[in-house]
């Protein structure tokens, strides 16, 4: 039973009981994908024969667990929603058309993604438009479909209402905000409602932009949205971003406008790990940090990750992105949904009270991230001052979201076999960088791999896979293939080829533009 709808329970006892299933959730993402590995093993075996390793793997069950836990907190607490995938945590045909499946809706961020949600007949309303640096032929698309835009900046409006000027299609609207006080809520670069962001109209200026849409003849007036970021491991953000969303809201409503929608964006976080694992690696963490002579490395060069900036404060605090969350996923959308604002209303009070908006939430890492693996091969092993470098044959293009801010994802070895070891390692890439790390913090590892065997990392569903794809050092981009409960099997994306790469030995380089 979700924890909301316990009637009565105390607040204390209402967080022990998310301590609790935190424990088996973070567990359980690891040890879901465990299963469907050893489930599907034979199956992986032949991928890997077609498509070569690394490879990507979705098991698409774990997607629509995680999409029917969305749909079901909603249905309990606020039904007027929509959950919009945001498609590019997983950018492909394959996640959109199981997306479609899954009755959702999308976030898209180019007008390719745009064009593949409506081939996949996703509803034009239940399609957000993002973007800060929008093309025309974005929006010509976007007015075309009737597709939500949210708008982002004042050069925007008008490129928006020229387009507009050229069809018999109005737009429709959303004005996207900034600037409220969440910042050090994830990562400096991955935070993306506060003041330093190139997202969206800062709030003071909403009065103004309320008006000059409310001016337009060709512009419909639909909502307010705002994205905060990723991985929001704590529910303050969203209570704050609700405080301001109503506050905006009213100030939308007085200058005659009507929220028909309000969008919170994504960053619902996923337990990389429990919290007794997470607490731990910040201790020894800190501990190192703080230059405790028992403690060795845990992080590569003793990078500080969350501590980089509160070393010398009295009582260091982890800022940034965080890696276990007491509310992961849906649950962080039970618990905003069920927050006393400072009025004393819940949100889902102050929703009914404005008219019942459609509520649009747009998960991507939340939905995609513990639905994926990677699996690539040990290579080589070595000692670097001590500590043991497993060497894969992938790099930390293939691992995307590792380069915005290093991250830190459980690992094995594959099989795991009796009389396993636990090892510590770090995990290094293939590329000619030194900072391709695949992790930077140490992983426990079931035992020390022999070069030849495969490691799996876990929970890369979400900005993995594609996010920085490159054709570094010339390798191509490997495969994603997906797993569906029936046990057939699609590809998302196939391997490319060294021609792909680089084009065969006849090819003339040469084009005459004249
Ligand atoms: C506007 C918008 N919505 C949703 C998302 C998805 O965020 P997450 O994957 O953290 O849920 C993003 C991610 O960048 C975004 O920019």
């Amino acid at each position: 039973m979700p924890a909301h709808s316990a009637s009565g329970t105390s607040t204390d006892t209402r967080r022990q009981v998310a301590y609790h299933r935190d424990e088996m959730e973070a567990r359980t993402t690891t040890n879901r994908l465990d299963a469907q590995i050893s489930r599907h093993h034979t199956l992986i075996g032949q991928l890997v024969e077609r498509c070569g390793l690394p490879l990507h793997v979705l098991f698409v069950e774990e997607m629509a667990e995680n999409a029917h836990r969305f749909r079901q907190a909603l249905n309990e607490q606020y039904e007027y929603a929509t959950v919009a995938f945001a498609v590019k945590s997983n950018p492909c045909r394959g996640a959109i058309r199981a997306a479609k499946q899954l009755g959702l809706g999308a976030d898209v961020a180019s007008e390719y993604e745009l064009q593949a949600v409506l081939e996949e007949q996703i509803e034009p309303s239940e399609i957000v438009c993002n973007g800060n640096a929008k093309s025309a032929n974005y929006l010509d698309m976007a007015l075309h479909a009737g597709a939500l835009i949210a708008l982002d900046n004042e050069n925007e409006i008008e490129l928006l209402e020229e387009r507009a000027r050229r069809t018999t299609k109005r737009g429709t609207v959303l004005i996207r905000f900034r600037g409220m006080p969440l910042s050090g809520l994830t990562s400096d670069d991955q935070t993306t409602a506060a003041d330093w962001t190139k997202f969206g109209f800062h709030i003071h200026d909403a009065k103004h932009v309320f008006a000059r849409i409310a001016s337009s003849r060709l512009l419909d007036f639909r909502g307010i949205s705002a994205h905060i970021g990723t991985q929001i491991a704590s529910p303050v953000g969203y209570e704050l971003l609700f405080e301001h969303l109503f506050l905006l809201a009213d100030q939308a409503r007085q200058s005659g406008q009507s929220i028909d929608y309000l969008d919170i964006g994504g960053g619902f976080p996923v337990s990389f790990f429990s919290r007794a694992e997470w607490e731990a690696f910040t201790a020894r963490l800190l501990k190192r940090l703080q230059s405790d002579a028992a403690e060795e490395s845990v992080t590569w060069n003793d990078l500080p990750m969350g501590y980089a900036d509160e070393q010398s404060q009295p009582t260091p605090r982890w800022i940034g992105k965080s890696y276990w969350s007491a509310f992961p996923a849906s649950q962080m959308l039970e618990r905003i949904l069920d927050h006393h604002l400072q009025t004393g209303e819940t949100v889902r009070d102050r929703l009914d009270a404005i008219g019942r908006p459609r509520l649009v939430v747009e998960p991507g890492r939340s939905l995609m991230a513990s639905a994926g693996i990677t699996i690539a091969e040990v290579i080589s092993l070595k000692e670097v001052l001590g500590h043991h470098v497993v060497s894969l044959d992938m790099g930390i293009n293939n691992h995307g979201t590792n380069l915005i801010s290093p991250d830190i994802f459980p690992a094995a070895v594959l099989p795991g076999k009796d009389g396993d070891h636990p090892v510590e390692a770090f995990l290094a890439g293939r590329l000619c960088f030194s900072g391709d790390m695949v992790s930077k913090a140490k992983v426990r590892l079931n035992r020390l791999p022999a070069p030849g065997e495969w490691c799996v990392i876990f929970h890369t569903g979400a900005y993995s896979a594609d996010h920085f794809a490159s054709n570094s050092c010339g390798f191509p981009r490997p495969a994603k293939a997906a797993i569906r409960s029936d046990g057939s099997v699609e590809i998302w994306r196939d391997r490319e080829t060294f021609t792909d790469v680089f084009g065969n030995a006849a090819d003339q380089l040469t084009l005459d533009v004249s």
